[in-house]
């Protein structure tokens, strides 16, 4: 069942995670539905602009709503992630998407605010949410890159103005991640610190973590082994610290990440280890399974695993 993204949250909020996986093709959706069927966990379905124009945008949507007759279980949202203004517009018109987000944060403060109001209004005509970001993280986001030095984390006293101006329905944050699987260097905390200032100063507000995956080690050295050159010192964000983010208001926890060194690592290994086969399917398969076990897994770490019940006694009334 699709639901909008705001009723994962009333019943998420300050209590765990909804995990937010972004996916591209029809090997990581059946993975997806079914490591969240699998924990019994609620979910949010991310689209990137990429991921639209992988192959056609038509047929990712077409492959969720299958997958949503394959799975009556699942309960599930439908987000744009790091859409532009544009992107954005489509998706609202579609009439498929749950909830969009409008990435400005690029943008100077009025003008991210403006621009995030535009699609505000044409979204909540329409019954959607809207997800804006302030603050900026380090690494790509769609085809912008983010140096390091220009990434800034966000300023508990503009999210205020921000929020209030923009009307948007949950605020991604800069919370000390980046995207991508060079975050890291050695252990780096979350900054609580900021998460706290913006929860307090915004109360009730969904706050959104990007760059979450947590880039394993052991996944690493796997891909390695299997001829792959990532870099070994790679770290991500611990997977004990989303509970504590959640329990302070960080309701949607943005993976992407780590499900694509899943992906590498099964088929790294898989040809590594039987060199005539040249069918896909079989990898595929093995792929399907890992997916499901690492969602389900990631479910467990966010608090969402066993929370099914609970949303669908919240939704259907
Ligand atoms: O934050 C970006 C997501 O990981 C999506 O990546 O734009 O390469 O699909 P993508
Ligand atoms: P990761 O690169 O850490 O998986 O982050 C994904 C993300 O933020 C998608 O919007
Ligand atoms: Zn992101």
């Amino acid at each position: 069942m699709i639901v909008t993204t705001n009723q994962l949250y009333k019943v998420a909020y300050k209590k765990f995670a909804v995990g937010a996986y972004n996916i591209n093709n029809l090997e990581q959706t059946m993975g997806l539905f079914r490591g969240n069927i699998q924990s019994k966990a609620p979910f949010i379905i991310q689209l990137s602009k990429g991921a639209r124009n992988y192959t056609d945008k038509r047929m990712l949507e077409a492959i969720i709503r299958t997958a949503e007759e394959v799975f009556p279980d699942a309960i599930f949202a439908v987000h744009l992630d790091h859409g532009d203004e544009e992107t954005c517009y489509d998706c609202i018109d579609s009439g498929f998407y749950s909830s969009v987000m409008i990435d400005a944060s690029h943008e100077d403060f009025d003008e991210n605010i403006a621009i995030t109001r535009r699609v505000v209004d044409r979204a909540h005509a329409k019954g959607i949410s809207v997800e804006a970001e302030l603050g900026m993280l380090g690494g790509v986001e769609e085809d912008i890159a983010v140096d390091e030095g220009h990434a800034c984390l966000t300023n508990p006293e503009e999210a205020v103005e921000f929020v209030q101006r923009s009307g948007c329905d949950s605020l991604a944050a800069a919370i000390g991640t980046s995207h991508g699987a060079y975050k890291f260097k050695g252990q780096q905390s979350l900054r609580f610190d900021v998460i706290e200032q913006i929860s307090q100063k915004v109360p009730g507000m969904p706050i959104v973590m990007h760059g979450s995956s947590s880039v394993p080690v052991e996944e690493v050295q796997r891909i390695n082994a299997a001829g792959g050159k990532l870099d070994p010192s790679a770290r991500g964000v611990a997977e004990n610290e989303y509970l504590p983010a959640a329990r302070l208001g960080v309701t949607k926890v943005n993976i992407d990440t780590d499900g694509r060194l899943v992906w590498t690592r099964v088929h790294r290994e898989f040809f590594r280890d039987k060199p005539p086969e040249f069918d896909f399917r079989p990898p595929g398969k093995v792929f399907m399974q890992e997916y499901a076990n690492f969602i389900a897994h990631k479910n467990e770490k966010l608090g969402s695993a066993g929370q099914l019940d609970a949303v669908r006694a919240s939704v259907v009334k």
